[in-house]
Order: structure tokens, then C-alpha cells, then sequence
């Protein structure tokens, strides 16, 4: 089955969180309005809201209530993708500009912040303590994760271990409690609830890390923006770290080049063939596909239904996006 075919099982409900995405980026400021609805329309998969909906077919799935908590699942997903671009410095998103290369950096930062506000909003109608406080927890963790971001951007010598706490506090988390919320809020067992935690988390850290390989080897048509990005704006992802750490000669070709007063500038295609060369990329699967399957292990945790096919075959298209 292809995702799109899952996509259409959900199709109305989607359509109904579709509409709240779009009634909460409303805004009286025009700005902030165009802005955020610029995001919202260059499309985006919506994986986070899936989840929710997935995952609440283990309990007393009422889509008046899940939407509820996929709607702030996404926009918090979408204010961080507006800080992030400008964190990484990015001019496309989606494959159009980015919020900060259409307008600016001030713009971005403000629109990031009122797409946040909007989340909390829409989690309000939530009357659950422990919603708000993962939701809560998830956005400190994401905000500490990018932070750290900033603090090992160049900074060559770090090890597997920083990376991977890192790409588990951008993304992982917020995956996980997108399946864990999807199951609370329909009521699942706590251990059902756990055990979809558990799927998400290995994926969204296989996703981060499929996301960070795709960075090295996808085309710029795939990509929605050129390959290379990451290592041009020193952030050092796995395949790299692997480089460096294996290759001594890789490692100064790398910090060489990144020298460059124009990053802008560099030809990105040495460093890319390198890297790809020493291993990186085949090591950086190998460990996108352990999560995977720690992934399935814990989805064979859970009674056998039609939405646990539905989440090994979104699991299955994260560890096969195109390399
Ligand atoms: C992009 O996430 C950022 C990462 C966590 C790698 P998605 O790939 O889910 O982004 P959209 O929403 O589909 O654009
Ligand atoms: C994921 O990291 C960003 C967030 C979780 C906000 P990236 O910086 O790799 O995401 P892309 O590649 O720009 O989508
Ligand atoms: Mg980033
Ligand atoms: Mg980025
Ligand atoms: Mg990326």
C-alpha cells in the first residue's frame, strides 16, 4: 500500500484538520497572516496529524476530539520549521522561499512565535493536565535541541552520542508524542499509549536521521531546496560525523573549505562525493534502519489491527525515502 492510499482513508478527517490549520493562521495583522499561510499552503505532509489519527484507532477515535491535538501538533511542527530556516540560514522550504528569505529574519522570528501561540490556542479546547504538560515539555525539549544546534554548529570533534540527543529533541519527540497523544486522546491503554511512544520516537529519529542522508544525496527537486545545505551551514550530521571520524583527509577537505568567508560560494560536490566515498552514507543507514526496526518491534507490541499496518507502512516509506 502507498502512503497516499493511507492518506485517503483518512481523507474527510483530514480535510477537517485541513480547515482548523488553516482558520487558526488567521490573522488581524496582515504580515503574520501572509506569512504563515504562505507555510501552510506550500503543503507538507502532515505526518504528525496521521499519527494522531492512527494511533487514536486503538482507542475511541472521535475525530471532534483528536483534531484538538493534531491541529497543535502541526503548527508547532510548522513555527519550528520557520525558526529553523532561520537557524540554518534557508531560502527554500517546501520548494518555495522560506518565510525569512520572503520577508525577514524579524519576520520570521515574530510568525514562528505567533504559529506557537496559535498551538497553544488550539490545545486549549484540550481538557486534559497531561496533554499540556507533554505538549509543554515537547516544546522546551525542541527549543533546547536547536539551541544545541547553534552551540555544535562547526564544532568537528563532537561524538555520536550529542548528535543523536540532539536530532532526538528536534524531532524524535515531537513524532513520539504525536502517536502517544493520538492513543491519549482516544482513551488507549497506558500501555498502548507507551508502546506507540516508543514507535515514534525510533521513527522520528530514523526520519531525522534519512532527513540528514537526503542532505548529502537527494536532488534539489526532491529536496525542495539544494543538497549540501546542511554541511555548507556547519552543521555537522551523521554521514559527516562518520567522514570526519574515519578519513583524516576528508576531515581537513572539509574544514577547509568550510573556511570560506562565502559559504555561499563553495562547490559543495567534492565534500558531497567524499563523504558519500568514506562510508558516511552507508553507515548512516545502517543506523536509520536499526531505529526502524526497533520501530517495528514495538508496533509488534501492539494488537493487530488495520492501523497497525497503516503505521509499519509510514514507518517503511520514512526508512525508503528516496536516497
Ligand atoms: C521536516 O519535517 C523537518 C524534519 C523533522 C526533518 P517534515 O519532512 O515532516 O516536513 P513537512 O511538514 O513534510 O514539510
Ligand atoms: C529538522 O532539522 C528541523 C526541525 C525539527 C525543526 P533540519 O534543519 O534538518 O530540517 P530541514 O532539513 O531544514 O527540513
Ligand atoms: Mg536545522
Ligand atoms: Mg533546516
Ligand atoms: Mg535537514
Amino acid at each position: 500500500m502507498k502512503l497516499a492510499d493511507i492518506y485517503m482513508q483518512f481523507q474527510s478527517d483530514i480535510t477537517i484538520i485541513e480547515q482548523e490549520l488553516e482558520a487558526s493562521v488567521q490573522a488581524r495583522h496582515d504580515v503574520l497572516k501572509n506569512a504563515s499561510t504562505h507555510l501552510l499552503k506550500a503543503g507538507g505532509k502532515r505526518i504528525r496529524p496521521v499519527f494522531v489519527l492512527l494511533a487514536a484507532k486503538f482507542g475511541t477515535y472521535d475525530i471532534h476530539v483528536l483534531k484538538n491535538i493534531a491541529v497543535p501538533l502541526e503548527l508547532v511542527h510548522m513555527a519550528s520549521l520557520v525558526h529553523d530556516d532561520v537557524i540554518d540560514d534557508a531560502e527554500l522550504r517546501r520548494g518555495k522561499r522560506t518565510v525569512k528569505s520572503q520577508w525577514d529574519n524579524k519576520v520570521a522570528m515574530y510568525t514562528g512565535n505567533y504559529i506557537f501561540a496559535k498551538a497553544v490556542e488550539a490545545s486549549a479546547y484540550f481538557d486534559h493536565p497531561r496533554v499540556h504538560q507533554v505538549l509543554s515539555n515537547t516544546l522546551v525539549e525542541m527549543c533546547i535541541g536547536e539551541v544545541e544546534q547553534i552551540r555544535d554548529q562547526y564544532n568537528w570533534g563532537q561524538n555520536l552520542r550529542v548528535y543523536l540527543r540532539r536530532i532526538k529533541r528536534k524531532t524524535a519527540l515531537l513524532i513520539a508524542v504525536s502517536c502517544e497523544l493520538g492513543a491519549l486522546a482516544a482513551d488507549a491503554d497506558p500501555v498502548i499509549q507507551k508502546h506507540l511512544y516508543n514507535f515514534g520516537y525510533n521513527v522520528g529519529m530514523s526520519f531525522q536521521i534519512t532527513d540528514d542522508i537526503l542532505d548529502f544525496v537527494g536532488t534539489e527537486k526532491q529536496l525542495g531546496k539544494p543538497a549540501g545545505g546542511d554541511l555548507r551551514q556547519g552543521n555537522v550530521t551523521l554521514p559527516a560525523l562518520y567522514a570526519m571520524h574515519h578519513d583524516e583527509e576528508i576531515s581537513h577537505l572539509i574544514k577547509n573549505m568550510l573556511k570560506n568567508e562565502f559559504p555561499e560560494n563553495i562547490d559543495m560536490q567534492p565534500i558531497l562525493k567524499a563523504v558519500k566515498e568514506s562510508g558516511g552514507i552507508d553507515y548512516s543507514i545502517k543506523m536509520s534502519d536499526r531505529f526502524l526496526h526497533r520501530a517495528y518491534d514495538s508496533l509488534e507490541r501492539l494488537p493487530d489491527c488495520e492501523a497497525k499496518n497503516y503505521l509499519k507502512e509510514i514507518a517503511a516509506y520514512i526508512g525508503k525515502r528516496k536516497f
